[in-house]
């Protein structure tokens, strides 16, 4: 996103070198700039964050440069400013802040502060995600940007999960927006979860099965089921599933999931949206 980048540049202007050079966790050694986050979109969350997501230009993978001096020292959320962000925009980002919510609640890093966060920003979520799709819902969009924020700052105290690790290779191969990728993989990861951590998913969703829920609302948001649904870059080949399944093994966030995954349970996540 536009604070991710951001981000790079506070880091490149600050302490020189390329952005490689920051990819892991605290590698600034020099002060960097006061910065204020304003987010325009209703999902990243990346204004609460200290990492910057920066994709590699060869590789086009995912980079986390995180800073605690990376960090925005203000952050502003205003509705106003999404006025004009479209339907299809605020759909797809607001997806990806409730996959972070979710992932967030059950990560193994979860802990008593970060579900708090990931909690209250699933029901803000969760309640405004429809409302919020229509432009002219200032209020619905600003309930949204909270919890995007929050959700933010669930992943800041803790971690993602399985369906974010899956992403990610799916936006470095086809060119998927990450918010469509996420949308992909988000119901059968939790699919997968629920055999182990049924309780904690009812925790955050008394209601219902959660994945009903999320099925949806991605419904609503008009969001794919399949990835022959989405426009790609390259042709989609179920081939390519054995080197999907090894990237996404490959991904920070895949180890934080609460039920661990081998190659072949990555397999069989993929193979359900080809
Ligand atoms: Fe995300």
């Amino acid at each position: 996103s536009a604070m991710d980048t951001a981000k790079g540049v506070n880091f490149l202007l600050t302490n020189g070198g390329k952005m490689e050079d920051y990819w892991g966790t605290n590698r600034a050694t020099k002060p960097m700039l006061p910065s204020i986050g304003i987010p325009t979109t209703i999902g990243t969350g990346s204004e609460a964050q200290s990492y910057a997501l920066i994709s590699q230009e060869n590789t086009h993978i995912k980079m986390a440069c995180g800073d605690k001096k990376a960090q925005f020292r203000t952050v502003i959320l205003d509705p106003t400013l999404t006025k004009t962000l479209p339907r299809d925009v605020a759909a797809i980002t607001g997806i990806d802040a409730i996959a972070h919510a979710v992932e967030s609640y059950v990560c193994t890093k979860r802990n008593p502060r970060s579900q708090i966060y990931s909690s209250h920003a699933w029901d803000l979520l969760n309640e405004h995600y429809e409302p919020a799709l229509e432009k002219q819902n200032s209020k619905a969009r600003g309930e949204m940007l909270f919890g995007a924020y929050l959700a933010g700052l669930a992943i800041e105290n803790s971690m993602l999960g399985a369906a974010h690790a899956c992403a990610n290779p799916l936006t470095a191969k086809y060119g998927l927006t990450h918010g469509i990728a996420v949308a992909l993989m988000l119901p059968h990861v939790i699919r997968f979860n629920i055999e182990t951590i049924e309780e904690l998913y009812s925790e955050i969703y008394p209601a219902k099965t959660i994945v009903d829920r999320i099925k949806h609302l991605k419904k609503i948001g008009e969001l794919p089921n399949k990835l022959q649904e989405c426009h790609v870059k390259n042709s989609v080949d179920s081939n390519d599933i054995p080197t999907l399944a090894n990237d996404a093994a490959d991904q920070w966030t895949a180890q934080f999931n609460p039920r661990p995954l081998q190659i072949h349970d990555y397999i069989e996540l993929y193979k359900e949206i080809f």
